[in-house]
């Protein structure tokens, strides 16, 4: 497994429309194993392989962040003793993801995204969906879909259209997060 770099904006591979993905092989499990390590790393929820620079219809989520109350678990490995938090995974790995009957009742959520770090926005979205998806071995699966999930892969689903979310706010508002950004870039 390895950490990949996360593009960021304005980067031009980020608005490529990703291809679907037609062979299932080892090359592939690499890729999803490389997107969660990045992902969890970063960290954040939610991560399609074109904001690691491959142009493929893969979606990678996990809602669950860290439990910062649990109790730390006392390790042993690497030949000294150290503790770290248990946490709870819940990874999730969508293939050519579909989506089906999005509601017309809609939900605002405030949405980040680490191809535009710092930056939050309300959007709106459907609030409910299926998906149709295929998993690491090419089988297909459906499911309903609502909350935050929905939400996120929603969220998602755009990247693989080479859309982020900052696309859906007003032209004002975009420009408005970008320059922002580009002060938070000079101060760092
Ligand atoms: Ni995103």
């Amino acid at each position: 497994m390895a950490i990949r770099e996360i593009l960021e904006v304005p980067d031009p591979v980020l608005k490529q429309v990703s291809k679907p993905v037609e062979v299932f092989d080892d090359a592939l499990k690499t890729l999803v194993e490389d997107m969660f390590e990045t992902m969890y790393d970063a960290p954040g929820i939610g991560l399609a392989a074109i904001q690691v620079g491959v142009p493929l219809r893969v979606l990678v989520i996990d809602l669950q962040p860290d439990d910062p109350d649990a109790e730390p678990e006392v390790c042993n490995h690497g030949g000294h003793q150290h503790t770290h938090q248990p946490t709870i995974r819940e990874p999730r790995v969508f293939i050519n993801p579909e989506i089906l009957d999005p509601s017309e009742e809609h939900t605002v959520y405030q949405e980040g995204c680490l191809s535009v770090p710092e930056i939050y926005a309300d959007v709106e979205r459907p609030s409910t969906c299926r998906v149709r998806y295929q998993d690491l071995d090419g089988a297909t699966h459906e499911e309903a879909m609502d909350g935050l999930l929905a939400t996120c892969l929603q969220h998602e689903m755009d990247h693989l259209e080479g859309i982020l979310f900052i696309d859906h706010l007003s032209r004002l508002k975009r420009q408005m997060a970008l320059r922002k950004l580009e002060k938070l870039r000079r101060a760092a």
